[in-house]
């Protein structure tokens, strides 16, 4: 027989902070979030060595009384549920057991001083009471943890480097500061001051100092409630990605959190917007009753449990699209400043262009690699002359109404991949490839939300398209919703499938490759998203094989239309990688070029 016994309280905390603390940067969140709960206006960190050898919180909170500070090291003592009614906590805390567990793997030392008495404090080395007596501070409360892990080498050993603990604790700190903008906070790293942000800045300006200056200009304001939920937020336009889903800031009822099913919301609203690799950055807080939502399913609250899943994820991709698709005028990105400045260091001659003498003179100079050397220049420049990269039609004056069109009149064509443009404001440059994936995407999705017959273009002679078993288990299986987006697969034999019409916007292309790209994308996505998303990339394979290619030659009628379309159609300012489709040039900036200002 096993002998069952109890487990001395050193060691139960021990397990717990085995969960709890994970590494500096989560020691460091539960006392950030004590000094929240504790009502502190102003939050002060210091850490020293990432966090390894100090972390120290000092608030301007509540504080405790020094039997409350003894309590506060017990197990299982909280004063933040009411009523043990754990499903109505408001605090970022609720267990009691932070402290404990911090305080059984570290030494920490609690300093607290409530306003108008005295202040105390108790030092705990792994588990131990080492010091206790009066304390002189302001009121409010300090924290400090030294030598975390110090005595617990198998825990020491997974620790990473003193520069991954300080990004992490960073990135702590960032967090709750953002789900705060109402209180200060200073974060202090080995001396030197690296963040501070004051008290009262409200949601749009600390997000913006916190996260990137650039999202004020690249972002749009979410603000959308559906039911009992309410969304929030700043959220980067589809061009402004980032290679990293590190900026995606999600907070439920202020709590900041890293839930699969929010990530998963996320990556669904920008499905189409941008490539797979490429993250959007964000900042979102979702707002539900208590009871809709159960934040006690991990160890660090780090995920929540929603009682109605279905409803948060779709609430959340539709409150999204629709403060993106309202921005969909806007200009994707102002040039680059990087790319202004390449303007204004271009040589003044575009093309190599010597004068005819100086060629003649090289080609009957003695030199023979001067010979073939005139000849490479030649040959360029009777290309230039003949085959011009560039077509300009004739200066007109701007047309009637052209300061009704956002993109302006096409002027003419750049390297057979460019379309420029004259707007009331300045100079538009459009990638005609981009832009037209964009809109064959937006007219298939179009068309699958309304009739559908329509859309499709049926084949004279069905075409037999050979491919794996599986990838035809795939496609037999969404025929029935591709069908609705004009393309008609059926099954034919195990390995192959019989294509009998295409989208119309794709009539004339590639079949085999269109069916093999489906394939591939239903293959690559799985179930993992949602069935409108998964079309959605489908729809985005298929639009960039029915769409202008770069290179080539569009008249001003075919310009003037696809611009036309481009400012009908939502979401047009971005192609389906999230790269822009258009940039414009104000006048300003022409300006500032020739120095004029
Ligand atoms: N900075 C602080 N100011 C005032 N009181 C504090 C502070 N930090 C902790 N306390 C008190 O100590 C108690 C224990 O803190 P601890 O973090 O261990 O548990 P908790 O916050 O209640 O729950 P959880 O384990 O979920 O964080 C708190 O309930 C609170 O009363
Ligand atoms: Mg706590």
């Amino acid at each position: 027989m096993p002998l069952i016994r109890r487990l001395p309280e050193t060691l139960v905390n021990r397990i717990a902070a085995g969960e709890v603390v994970e590494r500096p940067a989560s020691a460091l969140k539960e006392l950030v979030e004590n000094a929240i709960d504790a009502g502190a206006s102003r939050i002060a960190v210091r850490l020293a060595n990432g966090g390894l050898d100090l972390i120290e919180v000092t608030d301007d909170g509540c504080g405790m009384a020094p039997d409350e500070i003894a309590l506060a090291l017990e197990r299982h003592a909280t004063s933040k549920l009411p009523d043990e009614a754990i499903e109505q906590v408001t605090t970022l805390g609720f267990r009691g057991e932070a402290l404990p567990s911090i305080a059984s793997v570290a030494r920490l030392t609690i300093e607290s001083r409530p306003a108008g008495a005295d202040g105390w404090m108790r030092s705990v080395d792994h588990g131990a009471v080492v010091a206790e007596g009066p304390a002189a501070l302001p009121p409010g409360t300090r924290i400090r943890v030294e030598d975390l892990f110090g005595r617990v080498p198998a825990r020491r050993k997974f620790l990473r480097s003193a520069r991954s603990e300080y990004a992490a604790c960073q990135d702590v700190v960032r967090r709750l500061a953002m789900a705060r903008p109402d209180v200060g906070f200073t974060l202090e790293h080995d001396g030197r001051r690296v963040l501070a942000v004051q008290g009262g800045d409200g949601l749009a300006r600390r997000v913006a100092a916190l996260v990137a200056r650039e999202l004020a200009d690249e972002g749009v304001a979410i603000e959308a409630e559906r039911g009992f939920a309410k969304l929030t937020g700043v959220a980067g336009l589809p061009t402004f990605n980032r290679g990293v889903a590190d900026h995606q800031y999600l907070f439920v009822n202020g709590r900041p959190v890293k839930d699969r099913l929010l990530i998963g919301a996320v990556r669904g609203a920008y499905a189409d917007m941008l490539a797979r690799d490429r993250h959007a950055v964000l900042a979102l807080f979702l707002e539900v009753p208590p009871e809709e939502v159960d934040v006690n399913v991990h160890p660090a609250k780090t995920e929540v449990r929603f009682r109605d899943p279905a409803f948060v994820r779709g609430f959340i991709v539709s409150g999204l699209r629709h403060a993106l698709d309202g921005a969909a005028q806007r200009s994707a990105q102002p040039v680059a400043s990087g790319a202004m400045a390449n303007w204004q260091a271009e040589p003044i001659m575009l093309t190599p262009q010597p004068s005819l003498g100086a060629l003649f003179a090289r080609e009957y100079a003695p030199a023979p690699q001067r010979v073939s050397e005139a000849g490479r220049l030649w040959r360029g420049y009777e290309q230039a002359v003949m085959a011009p990269a560039a077509r300009a039609e004739e200066a007109v004056p701007l047309a009637e109404g052209a300061a009704d069109f956002p993109l302006g009149v096409a002027r003419g064509q750049v390297a057979q991949t460019y379309i420029v443009a004259e707007a009331a404001d300045g100079l538009v440059i459009v990638d005609q490839h981009a832009a037209h994936e964009r809109l064959v995407l937006e007219r298939l999705k179009a068309a699958g939300a309304g009739a559908t017959a329509a859309t499709a273009q049926a084949l004279l002679i069905p075409e037999v398209v050979e491919l794996e078993e599986s990838d035809c288990d795939r496609l037999e299986e969404a025929a029935p919703r591709l069908v609705d987006h004009g393309l008609a697969l059926e099954r034919f034999g195990p390995d192959a499938m019989l294509v009998r019409a295409v989208p119309a916007p794709l009539a004339g292309g590639d079949i085999k490759a269109l069916v093999r790209d489906v394939a591939d994308d239903l293959a690559a996505n799985g179930d993992a998203l949602l069935l409108g998303e998964r079309l959605d990339h489908v729809l985005a394979t298929m639009a960039c094989h029915g769409s202008v290619r770069a290179g080539r030659a569009l008249s001003v009628a075919e310009m003037n239309a696809l611009l036309r379309e481009m400012e009908r159609t939502p979401r047009s300012g971005q192609c389906n990688h999230g790269r822009p489709t258009w940039v414009k040039l104000a006048h300003a900036d022409i300006e500032k070029l020739f120095g004029r200002k």
